[in-house]
This record gives structure tokens, sequence and C-alpha cells, in this order.
């Protein structure tokens, strides 16, 4: 299956931060495991360049605006190799085959009668990049960004959004009509819904004035609205105009990613563009929370921004993309503290995870110099242990096998209903209860009595922690792979996850563990 999956394209204004980094995160988890499952998966990210804001943020450092965002789309890049983020195309909305893009798609927009000239009076925000109406302002203010919009009046381009209403109702609540196409969660699919109920104007898709933008194909005298040129970035970077084997490869996207502060362009202007330029919607648009640091919205004036860097010291980059995700659920506003997640990578992934590995690692080396045993054969019925002692020790190994088959399901139910946080619960649950069947079974008492039932509990233990490993790659993909070397099963030595990878008893024959266990997440002082 192909899965194409995208994020919000960013605005080149300004290093990013870690909101920014949440949404791309989630998206790498879902690309990576879409891509062991075995769908052949088009990952797409990259950053907003034109506009009004670009070109206000370039003139006040100084440079061109070209010059500027090559310089901020390099940081992009950065900040996402730091962060171990696969994404497979990074459009910049400057590259020619973007520009192309745009023109051939507004052309067809124009062509289909969708377009006509008008005048627009109105207010402007050039942080939101979008016009405010007037009883958005809040004395005067566009609430979010604390200052007055900018008066507005010019003959511009109107693309007839109105036009769409019907088909949007629709496509959106008739999952038998063509034109299908889903909003989650459940809470944001209402607010689309009642907005299209109330009905819809039309908007202004170019700019008279502003040059740093793409010139209309109809009139070169006008650029396009950043918001119009941003959304085509979907279909320019999978090769809308120069790679039609690409594009009908991938398109229609399977979802497209982002917070709701951007929803309305995704879920009523962009598929309105869509049905117009003859191109099928997207399948799912999920709108996720905004987070907060420490109770406040994160913002330069505050000064209370996190870089993904910073994360990045701090934590490393496989802890911070788990921590990012645990903290609250996706659909949901929430608070982020760097105190709680340090708190968390301590319980879920230094505690739980770590030592797990640690422990395990040492013990078969203690006690069977490094060389996983076999399972055990069923014990024969002579042997000196009760009846009963037997059955328990099968009701341990049953219990944790059940709870990796628990895990396993989880995480793809999870990821399915885009859960992150029940996703990374399901990782430390299944390393809590490996090490609560340590101390159950307690290796170091059978080391001396019964090396039979030791050989079932350490081969039990390293298969356990075999599928953990599997399972935590999206979330954590070097410290998985570091897991699955220290105990000497490379991840997907047994397929992908729609083969044997996560299925109970794949370990290899004659698996050698590390000769010492390097810790994975080193304790941090809080
Ligand atoms: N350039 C437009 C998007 C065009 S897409 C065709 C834009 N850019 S942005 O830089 O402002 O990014 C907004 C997105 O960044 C949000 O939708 C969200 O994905 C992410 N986030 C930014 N701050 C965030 C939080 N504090 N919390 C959660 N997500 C955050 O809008």
């Amino acid at each position: 299956m192909h899965y194409f999956i995208t994020t919000p394209i960013y605005y080149a204004n300004d290093a990013p931060h870690i909101g920014h980094a949440y949404t791309t995160i989630a998206a790498d988890v879902l690309a990576r495991y879409h891509r062991r499952v075995g769908d052949d998966v088009f990952f797409l990210t990259g950053t907003d360049e034109h506009g009004a804001k670009i070109a206000e943020a370039a003139r006040q450092a100084g440079m061109d605006p070209q010059t500027f965002t090559d310089r901020i789309a390099e940081e992009y890049r950065a900040a996402w190799g730091r962060l171990e983020i696969s994404h497979d195309g990074f459009i910049r909305t400057t590259s020619p085959r973007h520009k192309d893009a745009v023109g051939v798609f507004l052309q067809r927009l124009y062509d289909a009668g969708d377009v006509y000239r008008g005048r627009y009076e109105g207010f402007y925000c050039v942080g939101c990049e979008r016009f405010l109406t007037e009883d958005e302002l809040v004395s005067g203010l566009c609430p979010l960004h604390n200052r007055p919009p900018v008066p507005y009046a010019e003959d511009n381009y109107f693309f007839r959004l109105s036009r769409y209403q019907d088909a949007l109702i629709r496509g959106l609540t008739n999952p038998a009509d063509p034109n299908h196409y889903e909003v989650d969660p459940p809470a944001r699919r209402n607010e689309v819904l009642g907005k299209l109920n109330v009905g819809l104007s039309d908007i202004s898709i170019s700019r008279a004035t502003l040059t740093w933008g793409i010139p209309l194909p109809f009139d070169p005298g006008q650029t396009t609205y950043v918001w119009v040129d941003a959304l085509i970035n979907y279909v320019s970077a999978i090769g809308y105009v120069d790679d039609p084997a690409t594009f009908q490869r991938y398109w229609p996207a399977n979802l497209h990613l982002m917070a709701k502060d951007i929803l309305w362009f995704h879920a009523i202007v962009w598929p309105a563009m869509l049905l117009s330029a003859g191109l099928a919607l997207p399948r799912r648009i999920y709108a996720h929370g905004f987070f907060t640091i420490g109770g406040q919205k994160m913002s330069k004036t505050l000064g209370n921004i996190i870089l993904p860097a910073e994360l990045v010291e701090r934590f490393g980059a496989d802890a911070s993309r788990y921590l990012l995700l645990s903290e609250f659920p996706f659909g949901t506003d929430g608070d982020v503290s760097l105190e709680s997640m340090t708190a968390r990578y301590n319980a879920d992934l230094a505690n739980d995870v770590g030592n797990l590995l640690n422990r395990t690692v040492a013990m078969v080396n203690r006690y069977c110099q490094g060389a996983v045993p076999e399972p055990g054969p069923a014990a024969p019925k002579d042997d000196d242990r009760k009846d009963d002692d037997r059955k328990d020790d099968d009701r341990k190994d049953e219990d944790l096998r059940g709870s990796a088959q628990q895990a396993v399901a989880e995480m793809h139910r999870a990821l399915g209903a885009l859960e992150f946080h029940a996703a990374t619960a399901a990782i430390r649950g299944l390393a809590t209860r490996a090490n609560k069947y340590v101390d159950e079974t307690a290796p170091w008492v059978l080391a001396r009595s019964d090396r039979a039932r030791l050989g079932t509990v350490l081969h039990n233990l390293v298969e356990t922690e075999r599928i953990l490993s599997e399972l935590a790659w999206p979330f954590l993909p070097s410290a998985s792979e570091e897991m699955a070397s220290q105990l000497g099963v490379p991840l997907g030595v047994a397929g992908d996850w729609s083969g044997g990878a996560l299925a109970w008893g794949q370990l290899p024959v004659r698996t050698r563990v590390a000769a010492s266990p390097r810790p994975l997440f080193p304790k941090l002082l809080t």
C-alpha cells in the first residue's frame, strides 16, 4: 500500500522550535511505522518561504529574502537531522518545481471559471498571514500576535470558495461520496462542519503590492497569496507537474498532519482548491493540540521557547522524540516542562527500558557466558519440582508472552488512532512487565538451583526485549538499534512487522549478547 504523509511546511522566518518538532516527530513515527508494516511510504516536510511575514523577517535581518530563507531552510534540515527525522522529501516553496506547479494549478482554477477579479478591503495580520474579521480582533489587536492588523484595500483575484460548500459537506459527511475525506479528532471535525454549514465566502488569492511571491499565471502583475502557494506544496513535492508517475503513485495523501491553528486552510480551502483543479481529496486531515511550556504559550516575548537542539542535548534525540509524544494525548492541548520530561526520562527510559537491557545482558554473560540459551525443553515429569511450582512457572511465562502480544496489538491500535501517548505507554508497559518477570523468577537463585529453568527464563527475557526493540523503533530509532545490537539480534532479523518480526519465538539459535552492557539511557540528575 502507498502511504503519503505530510507535515505543514513551516514558515522560514525563524529557526524551528519544539512546537514544529512535535508535529514532525509525530509524522516521523507514523512514517517509520508504515515502513515497518511494509507500506510504500512518502513522508514530506519542508518550508514555507514567501509572503509578507518572511519578507519582513528578511528585512529585519538585513538580508534579501532568498538568502535569508536559504539559511532558515538549512536550519530546519539540520534540526530534523538531529532528531532523526526520516523524511523522503523536503519541499521549499522557492524551488523551481514548486513555482511551476503553482502556476499550473492556479491556471486550472482559472480555467474552471473559479477565479474572478474584485476589490478586497479588510484587515490583514502579517503574523497570521490572513485577513481577520472585525469580531476576531480584541481591542483592535490580533489576539494571537498582539499587534494591530494592517488596513488593506486592493484589487485582487478571488477564488470561488463558496461554490464548494455543498460538495465539501457531502464529502465530509458521506463515506460513500466519491470526494469523501475525514477530519479528526471528532471535535475538530464538528468545528469544520459548523463553519461549512454557516456558509463560505470567496477568498482573495493574490496580492497586488507584495513582490515576494509567485506571479499569477494569468496576471503576472500580482503574486499568489502565501497560503494558496503553500498548500500546493503537497502536490508539487511529489511531481504534480514534473513527475507524473510519482504523483500518480502517492496522491491523494493519506494524512495531512498539523495543529488546530491551521485546520481551516487544510480542511476547507485546500479541498475546495483540489476539487476545482480536478484532483482527489486527501483521505484524512488530523489537527492535534497545542502545547504550552510550564503553563504558558511558548513565545519569543515570554522567552520560554525551547529549541529542539536543547532537548537533544539534554535527553538525546531518541528520548526527546519519546518524551515529547508521551506528555499528553495528541488530540488535546497540554503542558510540557523540562522537569516532567526529566522525571519521565528517568522513570520510563533509564529505569524501565534501560535497566531491563542492562540486567539481561549482564545475566546472560554472568550465567551463560554470553550465549542466549535455547528455549528449555518441557520439564520432565519426574523432575524434582512439585507440579504446583511447574504450573506457577508456566503461568509466569505465559503471562510474559501474553504481555508482549498485548503490547504489539496495542501499538497497532494506538498508532492507527494517532494515540502516541498510548503507544509509548505500551513500550514502557512491556519493559515494566519484563522487569517484574526478572524479579519474580529470580534468575540469580535459579543459577544455583535450576539451570534448565534459568535457560528458559533468560531466553524469554531476550525474546521479549527483541520484540520491545522492534516496537520501540518508530519512537527510539537509534536506541532500538543499539538495544537489538546488544541483544545480538539485529532489528528485522525476523522480517518486517507484517511478517514474523513481532511474533513470539523468532529468536535465532546461537544468539550471543554483547560482552558487556552499555547504558542506553544514562540516568539524569533532577
Ligand atoms: N506555513 C504555515 C503552514 C503551511 S502548510 C501548507 C504555518 N507555519 S508555522 O511555522 O506557523 O507552523 C504551524 C504548525 O507548527 C502548527 O500547525 C503545528 O503543526 C506546529 N506548531 C507550532 N507551535 C506548536 C505548539 N506550540 N504546539 C503544537 N504544535 C505547534 O502555519
